[in-house]
Parts: structure tokens; C-alpha cells; sequence
């Protein structure tokens, strides 16, 4: 699946979030860790800052820093003004305004900007697109993935969700996805209970876990699925 940048929303979160997001522990962080649809999130950048190992993938890697910095500008007051228009479905916690929300995004972003061309070099960025990800099989402890699947519900079929889940089960040992809410209705994803389903059928460990992160009201929840124990 091509991406043109014009339809993607680069919006990327810090460490400190994917450590809430994905309820990670001190020992989760020394896994070999492999970052789906991560695009312009700092976690990699301040990841190897610590000494630890992360490759995300994402189709926006196929742009350059300024390309990526340019759609990022296009779009953050949009994002803002509709989060200020829509508060009362957020938790303003992590957050305390939408304003502070806009100003933590920007330190991110530069965060990202900052690693780029570096972890490119260093094949930490590396361009790929569900459903299928060329990267040698088994090759990860865990694989984390926020703010695409389960997310997009609405533009992502059930079809392109199981087969995405399954290529990312390939990839490691264990697969973590965060939020299970749809961003257009605010309710749990149409996909989740389908996915677990499916997934128990095939002898998959799979397990609902409530994290210590809510941004939009009621998505606290965190999909973990384990294949050996
Ligand atoms: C909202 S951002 C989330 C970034 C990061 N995971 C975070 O939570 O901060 C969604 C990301 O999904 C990426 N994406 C879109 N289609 C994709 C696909 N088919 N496979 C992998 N990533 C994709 C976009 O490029 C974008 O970087």
C-alpha cells in the first residue's frame, strides 16, 4: 500500500508514553524491540540514547526530514484546534490543555528529526508497510505497534487488520497494540473481539491489559499476545 505523505497524519509519541502506552517494564526495555507504524515517534531516538535496541518501520521513512517536518507543520494546528473543539472526550491528565499537548508534540517531533538520518544509516528507520514487512522472521522479542491498528478502524479493514497482526506475530515473540479505540467513533474497535478470536483459535496466549495511560476517555486498554510463554 503506497502512502502519500499528504494522507498521513505524522503525529509521534516519547518514550515516557510508549512506556505507559505499552505498560513496559525496566526488563521489557532491554528486549530487542521492533516499532510498527512508528513514524515520527521519539521512542527510538531516546531509546538508543539509553543503549537499547529498536527498529521501527514505517512507510513514511520513505521521506526526508524536511518532508516530514513541512507535513507535521501543516497539520498540528488542525489536530490541536479539533482536540480543543472536542475536549470533553479527552482526559487531560498526561496533557493538561491542548496547548501543552501541541508544545510536547513539537519536542517530539525534533526529538525524531534530531535521530533521523543517523538511525537511517544505522537501518533504525527502515521503510516498510503492513500487511507485509520484509524483515527476517523471529527476529524481535517484541514487536510494539500504536496508533494504526485498532486505531484507523474505520479506513482499515478486518481483512488488512488479522493479516497485519499475523505478519507482526511473525516478526516476534510477542506483539503489544495501543489504543484499541476507534478514532472516529471514540468506542472500542469493531476489530478487537474478531482478532482475539481468531487468534485464541490458534492457540494464541492474548490478553486485555489496562495501562496506566488514557488519553482518549475509556482507551486505557492494551492488547498484548504472546506465541511461547
Ligand atoms: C498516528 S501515527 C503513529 C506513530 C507512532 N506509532 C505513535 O504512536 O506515536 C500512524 C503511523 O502509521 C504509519 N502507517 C500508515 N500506513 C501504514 C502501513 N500500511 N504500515 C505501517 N505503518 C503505516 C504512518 O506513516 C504513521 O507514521
Amino acid at each position: 500500500m503506497a502512502v502519500e505523505l499528504e494522507n498521513v497524519v505524522p503525529l509521534g509519541r516519547s518514550l515516557k508514553e510508549y512506556r505507559l502506552m505499552f505498560g513496559l517494564r525496566e526488563e521489557d526495555l532491554d528486549k530487542k524491540i521492533l516499532g510498527v507504524a512508528d513514524g515520527i515517534a521519539s521512542f527510538n531516538a531516546e531509546m538508543t540514547e539509553l543503549g537499547k535496541t529498536v527498529v521501527s518501520v514505517d512507510p513514511i521513512y520513505n521521506f526526508d526530514g524536511r518532508e516530514i517536518k513541512e507535513q507535521f507543520y501543516k497539520i498540528i494546528d488542525s489536530v490541536v484546534d479539533q482536540l480543543r473543539n472536542t475536549q470533553e472526550d479527552y482526559i487531560w491528565e498526561f496533557f493538561k490543555s491542548p496547548d501543552e499537548y501541541r508544545e510536547y508534540r513539537i519536542q517530539t517531533l525534533d526529538k525524531f528529526i534530531g535521530d533521523y538520518d543517523l538511525g537511517k544509516r544505522e537501518r533504525r528507520y527502515i521503510i516498510g508497510d503492513l500487511p507485509s514487512l520484509d524483515i527476517e522472521n523471529s527476529s524481535f522479542d517484541l514487536a510494539l505497534s500504536a496508533h494504526l491498528l485498532f486505531f484507523y478502524s474505520d479506513q482499515l479493514s478486518y481483512e488488512f487488520h488479522l493479516a497485519s497482526v499475523k505478519e507482526i506475530l511473525r516478526k516476534a515473540n510477542e506483539v503489544r497494540f495501543f489504543p484499541l479505540l476507534d478514532i472516529k467513533s471514540m468506542n472500542r474497535s469493531v476489530h478487537l473481539d474478531p482478532i482475539i478470536h481468531e487468534l485464541e483459535s490458534e492457540g494464541l496466549s492474548v490478553e486485555l491489559r489496562e495501562v496506566d495511560f488514557e488519553m482518549q476517555r475509556g482507551g486505557n486498554m492494551m492488547l498484548r499476545i504472546v506465541k511461547e510463554q
